[in-house]
Order: C-alpha cells, then structure tokens, then sequence
C-alpha cells in the first residue's frame, strides 16, 4: 500500500533562479502588523475580560495560540511499528490536536477513537480511477473508512484528502482525470450519510503544481488550468481549503544553487524581491507563489492548509538535527506570530501538518535516503531534537511505555574473516534499513566492521531478534552491550503486542527467512 512516496516531494513551486539575486533584511510589512489578531482585539475589549481569559488559559492549561493550528502527518510505513494506542498518547501528550493520515488505517482509526483528535484520513491516488467511477464504490468507501468510526465517543473525522499529490508532475497525468469525478462522488456519498455538512473533501498538492519565477507571478501548470478551474470551484462550494505542501528541504537538495539560508526563517543574505514585496524565506515564496496563482482563476481568498512541511534529520548532508530544530521551530514560530505574507498579510495558514511524527524505515528511499528520517519523533516515539510546537508544552515529551524487544544487538563477530561479508551485508540491507550508513548519514563513519554490524544488527531487529536471523554463515553475533558510537544509533526494535500485528510480524519474518535460504543457496 505504499502511499505514493517515491517521486512525491521532489519539486517544489518556486525555482531558485540564479537571477534573483537578491538584496539585504528588512521589517515584515506594516500592513502585518496593524492586522495582526482581530480575533484578539474582541476577545480583549476590556482589562476584566481580558484577565477573566488569562484565568481559563492559566487553569485549563490551554495556551491562546494564533489562528493556525499545528498538526501532524502520521505515517505507518514502519518495519518498527509503535502500538497506534501508545501513538494517539504520545499525540495527547504533545497537545497535538490534529492528524493527517495517507489511508484510513482500521486500527489507527480505531486507537483516535475518543480522543478528540481531528483528523484528515486520506484515500491513496490509487482507488481514484473506481471512486471516480463508481457512487456505489464511494458510497462504501465512506462507509466503511468513514462512518464506521464517527458519532459519540468516536473518531473526529474532519476532511478527506482524495489522493496524495495526485497532480505530481513525475505521475504524468495518470491520476489527473479521476480527482474532479471522485471529488462529486464522494461529496454525494457524504451527502447521502449526511455528513456533507461536518466533513471535507479536500486534494492535497505538491506545490509543483504552480510554478514561478517570482511569487506574484505564481500560476498553475499550464496543463492543470482546466482541472484546477473545476477543482476550486469545487472546494469553494463547499467552503473546503487548498492544501498544499512545501518542501525547501528539496529545494535545497535538489539544488545547488539554491541559497542555503532561504529555506529558513532566520534571515537571509539573498532575499527574492518581487516588485514591492520581499522574500526572506522559501516557504512565504512559496506559498504566495500558490496566492498568486489562485488569484489568477478568481479564487485569490481561498483559505489554504499546509498538509506537509518538515525537515529530515538523516539520509542526506543537509539532513540533521540542528537543521531539522531550527528549520521547524523557525516554521512554527513564523506561522504562529500570525504576520502571514506579503500577499496575505496577517493571515497565515489555516493549518499546518508537520512531515512527519514518526520516522518511517519501511519507506521506498527513491527521492533519497532522507525520506526514512522526516519523524520529530524517531520510529519508537522518542524526540529528536527540542521543539516547542506552540501548543502549550515548551519541548516534545517522547512516548510513554514502549514495548521494546530485549537489550541486545548483532553485531559483527571480530573472531570471524569477514573479507567476504559484502553479500550478507546487501542482502542484509536490501530488507532491513541501512540508510544513515551512507553519504551524509549519522552513521556514515563508523569504519567498514561498523558498517557490518550495523547492517547485521537492522537485519537482526527487523526480523524480531530471530535466531537465525543473526547467524550470517557464522560471522554474525548477539551481544548485550550496545554498539551504537556517537549519534549512530544501533536500534533495538519494538514489539507490538495488538495482536492484530503478531500475524503479520511472523508472516514476515518466515518470509524474508525462505528468500534469504533461496538467496544463500544460490550463491
Ligand atoms: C477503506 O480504506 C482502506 C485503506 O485505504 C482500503 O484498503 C479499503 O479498500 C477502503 N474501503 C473501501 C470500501 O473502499
Ligand atoms: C546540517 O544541515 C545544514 C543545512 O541543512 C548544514 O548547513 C549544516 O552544515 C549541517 N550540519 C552538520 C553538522 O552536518
Ligand atoms: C560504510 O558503508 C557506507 C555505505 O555503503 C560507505 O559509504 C562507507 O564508505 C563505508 N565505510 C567503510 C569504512 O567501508
């Protein structure tokens, strides 16, 4: 079910272009500042009511954050997977109050039942071309994935994002036909269990969908204007927003001339100007790239969700810890000072759904390496780095009573020759993660013997600490002392013990078992 990752966030909406060369800081416009918070305004007309709201705030522990609203994409394509009842505490913890979700997952859906998290559930490009087709396919779609899971103490399903980028350039057109068709289905669906009127359809989109020299310019891909023209029609007519999502991190990745400090929020010695308005950041670009361009077919108003942004930590040179903090928390912070842009002054995203809770080992590495390591959270829900979310807790509180396997690791054994290891390695490789071992990785120096265990011990965790798993022809070992060394983390898989995932597990583990004897045998 491999929601559609490979090409997925390859570009982005605003090219760097080597002629916007760019000049010095400035102040956010006063046009900002002046706007900011007539929510606030009403709310504090006067000193008692003011402080009777500093009262609440104090007591409820609640924290009057600006407009936005920051969520999370939580993705399941993990070998590692934490229960989804430890995931929907973790979420809780963090004060985290909305979810996106690339498929409607029974047992996640199940875990946010009662927890009075919203949720987007998303339905893969893939069962576009029936839902297109079919209003008896939509129909049971939404019953099955939908209705099953709403009403009284049951999951708070808000939107539905048909497809995941479906308009990406590298699918060439192939889910584009079935969007605005299923789009109508769906909403009929909806309609028919009377939910039209609490739930959204929405679309999410790579921001490749526009494109641009400079923001002002921004204009939908000449190949998408007529669908684009349905589609917000579409969600204009059911007060649903534009979702988009944004990548500087791939700007930056795939770009050399990209200037390094525009894909953050910290100022920038080549910022774009665009007639009067300046640029200081890859994400304002870009997003009133998508202003500009939605202007252009009459929709210039239309509330817009960021349904992904974030910064990977591993995979890739410009992958680590301190980019992915100051990359998030100069987003957060940006979002939630409510300045907006300059072609939406004091009107910031609707919502923001960070990329990614949790990482995700299991998925395809065809955009790079860095896609297994979006998480703010690692694979078994400790956090990476200290980020203050805006949402009442200054730092990420890692998850609460994780299951893990016992404490020990294969490694390496010293005794063994391993001149001919490359083999095990690959193999050992091809299905367990080996990603932070290469190029730009935490753990791309740990000497050839480190790269072995290393790969011996991914292996090792993938298949639950099998014994078999850690033989390797003799030259693999279990050892209870951990072999990770500086910021390469030897893992120690988790167990799941919702039964629902015991099968599964053991499916797999005889599985990649028999092609490892199939492969050993060839040799
Ligand atoms: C409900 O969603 C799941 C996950 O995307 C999918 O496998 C299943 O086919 C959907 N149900 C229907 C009736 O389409
Ligand atoms: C982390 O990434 C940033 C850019 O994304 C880069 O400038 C910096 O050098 C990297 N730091 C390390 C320690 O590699
Ligand atoms: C360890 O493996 C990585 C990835 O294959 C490689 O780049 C690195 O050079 C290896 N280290 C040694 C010392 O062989």
């Amino acid at each position: 079910m491999p929601m559609p990752l490979s090409p997925l966030r390859l570009s982005f909406g605003i090219k760097a272009n080597p002629n916007q060369k760019m000049k010095d800081y400035c102040q956010r416009s006063p046009q900002g500042r002046k706007m900011t918070a007539p929510r606030a305004r009403i709310i504090g007309s006067s000193l008692f009511v003011r402080a009777m709201v500093m009262m609440l705030m104090i007591f409820s522990g609640f924290v009057l954050v600006a407009e936005s609203a920051i969520g999370v994409n939580w993705g399941t394509l993990s070998f590692h997977k934490l229960k989804p009842s430890t995931v929907v505490d973790l979420l809780k913890d963090n004060n985290i109050q909305k979810v996106k979700l690339f498929e409607a997952d029974p047992l996640v859906l199940r875990a946010l039942m009662g927890s009075g998290i919203q949720v987007m559930v998303g339905i893969p490009n893939e069962m576009l071309a029936t839902l297109s087709s079919s209003p008896a396919a939509a129909d049971f779609w939404v019953r099955q994935n939908v209705s099953t899971y709403i009403g009284k103490g049951g999951a708070d399903i808000r939107y539905i994002a048909v497809g995941n980028e479906p308009f990406l350039t590298s699918y060439a057109g192939q889910f584009q036909s079935y969007v605005v068709p299923a789009l109508v289905n769906l909403q009929q669906s909806l309609a028919r269990a009377n939910l039209a009127g609490y739930i959204k359809l929405v679309v999410p989109c790579n921001a490749d969908a526009y494109e641009s020299n400079v923001p002002s310019q921004g204009a939908f891909r000449p190949e998408l204007s007529q669908i684009m023209t349905q589609l917000l029609s579409f969600l204009n007519s059911n007060g649903s927003p534009f979702v988009v999502n944004i990548y500087p991190f791939l700007s930056l990745y795939g770009n050399s001339d990209f200037p390094q400090d525009y894909a953050f929020f910290e100022g920038t010695t080549h910022p774009v100007i665009d007639g009067s308005n300046t640029y200081y950041n890859a994400f304002d670009g870009n997003f009133d790239t998508l202003v500009a361009a939605l202007s252009k077919i009459g929709y210039g108003q239309m509330p817009i969700v960021i349904g992904e942004v974030g910064w990977p930590t591993d995979g890739a040179v410009g992958a680590n810890l301190t980019a992915a903090r100051v990359f998030n928390q100069g987003l957060i912070n940006h979002v939630l000072s409510n300045n907006g842009t300059p072609l939406r002054p004091a009107v910031p995203p609707m919502d923001i759904y960070l990329f990614s809770l949790l990482d995700e080992g299991a998925k395809s590495t065809l955009p790079g390496n860095f896609e297994r390591h979006w998480g703010i959270f690692s694979f078994d829900g400790q956090a990476k780095y200290a980020l203050n979310l805006g949402l009442g807790n200054k730092k990420l509180k890692n998850a609460r009573n994780v299951q893990y396997l016992p404490s020990r690791w294969c490694v390496a054994d010293s005794s063994g020759d391993l001149s001919n290891v490359a083999n095990h390695m690959k193999v050992a490789c091809n299905v367990a993660d080996c990603t932070t071992l290469n190029y730009g990785g935490s753990c791309n120096s740990i000497g050839a013997k480190g790269n072995v265990s290393y790969a011996f011990n991914s292996y090792y965790q993938l298949l639950m600490q099998n014994e078999e798993s850690c033989k390797f022809d003799g030259l693999g070992m279990v050892t209870f002392l951990d072999p990770s060394v500086g910021d390469c983390r030897f893992l120690v898989g988790v167990t799941d013990t919702s039964s629902s995932f015991r099968p599964y597990q053991r499916w797999l583990i005889s599985w990649i078992l028999i092609l490892w004897q199939v492969w050993a045998f060839r040799i």
